[in-house]
C-alpha cells in the first residue's frame, strides 16, 4: 500500500489531504483497498456516484455506446444529445441545456450567459455586470470562480481575479435585496451550501430569493451540482422552496459514477444568446456522456432513488440524533446528506473520519470540524443500521 501512496505522494501534486487507504475496486455502496479489506464509500466522491460505484445498468450504457461512438465534438449531431437535453428540461422544467464536463465548467457557463442576458436583455453598461454570491460558496475551482468565493484558502496566491461579483451573507434575503444594483445581472446561489458544511439556510430563503430576483430583474442560478439530482430527498433541492430557478447547474451525479458530466439548464430566451462561436467544450455533450447520463436519469427514476433519499435520509438523521454523544456540537441533514459538527475542543472531524476508516466507513471531513456524510443513494436501511453502529461505536472510543 505505502508504494501507491508513495507514488502519488511524490509525483502528484499535494492539492488533496487523502485518507491513507488505496481503493482498486467499487461494487454499489462498498469499495475495496488493495488488500481486500471493505469499506463503506459514505463520501460517495462528493456526490458523483450517487448511483454506487459501478452500477449494471450504467456499465451496460458505457459499454455500449463506447463500441459505437464515444466522442464526436459538437461539429456534428449525434442521437444522444439531443434525448439527454430534452430529459434534462423535462425534469427541471427549463427549456435548453448547455453540456459541459465538470462542474466549474458548468458554473463558468452559468456565469457567461448571466452576463450576456444582462448586456443584451438589461441592457447593463458595457463590463459593468455584477453577480451577488453568497458567503461561504463552493462553486468550483477555475480562477474566476475561486475569485468570488469567501474562503482564503480557495485564493491566497491566485489573484488577480475577475471583477464582477459581489458577496453577501449565505441565508439573509433582505442583504440580497441591499446588494442589487440596477447593474446587477443574477444571483448565484447553492440552495444548501454543501462544502461549506451542508448549511441549510432558512426555511424561506429561496422563495424570498426568487421573488426578490423577480421584483428586480435579476436572474436567479441555482447550483445544484452537489444538491441535485436526488441527494436532498428530491430531484432537486429547489422543489423544497416550491419555486423554479432561472437558470440551473448540474454535475456530479449526472455522470452515474462513471464520468465526467454537467449542464446549464435555462429558459430560453437567456440560452438563445449563446450564438456559434460564443462557448464551447471538446468533450461536453459527448455521445459516450450523453448516453451515461440519460441512463444515470433512468435509474434515478425506476429505483426511486428520490424517494429513497428522503425517506432513509430521515431515519439515518433520528439514529444520530439518538447517539447523543457528547462530541458532537450538532447534527444537520436533509435527504442523505448529512453533517455532523464536532465540538473542536473534543476532537477534530479529520481524527473521527480516521477512526471510521479503520472501522470500514469512508466519510471524510470538511471545514475541519464537520464528518459530512452522503452516501451513494442505493444504500438500505440495514446498511445505515451497520454505519450507526460504526459511527456510534467510534465516538463512544475518542470521548
Ligand atoms: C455546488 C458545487 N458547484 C460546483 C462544484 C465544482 O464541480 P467540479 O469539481 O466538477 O468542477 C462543486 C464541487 O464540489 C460543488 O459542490
Amino acid at each position: 500500500m505505502d508504494d501507491f501512496i508513495e507514488l502519488e505522494e511524490h509525483f502528484g501534486a499535494h492539492n488533496y489531504h487523502p485518507l491513507p487507504v488505496v481503493l482498486t475496486r467499487g461494487k454499489g455502496i462498498w469499495v475495496w483497498d488493495e488488500k481486500g479489506k471493505k469499506y463503506l464509500d459514505m463520501l460517495s466522491a462528493y456526490s458523483a456516484v450517487s448511483h454506487g460505484h459501478a452500477h449494471p445498468r450504467l456499465v451496460k450504457a458505457l459499454k455500449e455506446q463506447a463500441e459505437k461512438i464515444a466522442v464526436a465534438s459538437r461539429a456534428f449531431y449525434t442521437d444522444k444529445l439531443g434525448p439527454l437535453l430534452q430529459k434534462l428540461c423535462a425534469l427541471s422544467g427549463l427549456d435548453m441545456g448547455l453540456p459541459m464536463n465538470t462542474g466549474a465548467e458548468a458554473v463558468e457557463t452559468a456565469i457567461k450567459a448571466a452576463r450576456r442576458w444582462g448586456y443584451q436583455i438589461k441592457e447593463i453598461p458595457k463590463d459593468k455586470a455584477e453577480i451577488i454570491v453568497a458567503e461561504g460558496n463552493f462553486h468550483g475551482r477555475t480562477t474566476t470562480i475561486v475569485g468570488f468565493s469567501s474562503e482564503e484558502a480557495y485564493k491566497e496566491g491566485f489573484g488577480p481575479f475577475t471583477p464582477g461579483f459581489k458577496l453577501v451573507p449565505f441565508g439573509s434575503a433582505s442583504a440580497l435585496e441591499k446588494a442589487i444594483t440596477p447593474n446587477t445581472c443574477a444571483f448565484l446561489v447553492e440552495p444548501i451550501q454543501g462544502e461549506a458544511g451542508i448549511i441549510i439556510p432558512p426555511a424561506d430563503y429561496l422563495e424570498q430569493a426568487a421573488k426578490i430576483c423577480r421584483k428586480h430583474n435579476v436572474l436567479l442560478i441555482l447550483d445544484e451540482v452537489q444538491s441535485g439530482l436526488g441527494r436532498t430527498g428530491k430531484m432537486f433541492a429547489f422543489q423544497h422552496a416550491g419555486i423554479k430557478p432561472d437558470g440551473l447547474i448540474l454535475g456530479k451525479a449526472l455522470g452515474g459514477g462513471l464520468l465526467p458530466v454537467s449542464a446549464f439548464l435555462s429558459r430560453r430566451d437567456i440560452m438563445q444568446l449563446f450564438t456559434p462561436g460564443s462557448h464551447g467544450s471538446t468533450f461536453g455533450g459527448n455521445p459516450l456522456a450523453a448516453a451515461v447520463a440519460s441512463e444515470a436519469l433512468n435509474v434515478l427514476k425506476e429505483e426511486e432513488l428520490v424517494q429513497k433519499s428522503a425517506e432513509l435520509g430521515s431515519y439515518f438523521l433520528e439514529k444520530l440524533k439518538n447517539l447523543r454523544s457528547p462530541l458532537v456540537s450538532s447534527l444537520r441533514g436533509i435527504g442523505l446528506w448529512i453533517g455532523i459538527v464536532i465540538d473542536p475542543a473534543k476532537a477534530s472531524a479529520r481524527a473521527v473520519c480516521e477512526k471510521l476508516m479503520e472501522k470500514g466507513l469512508l466519510a471524510k471531513e470538511t471545514h475541519q470540524v464537520v464528518v459530512r456524510l452522503a452516501p451513494p443513494l442505493v444504500i438500505t436501511r440495514e446498511e445505515i443500521d451497520w454505519a450507526v453502529e460504526q459511527i456510534s461505536q467510534v465516538l463512544s472510543e475518542m470521548q
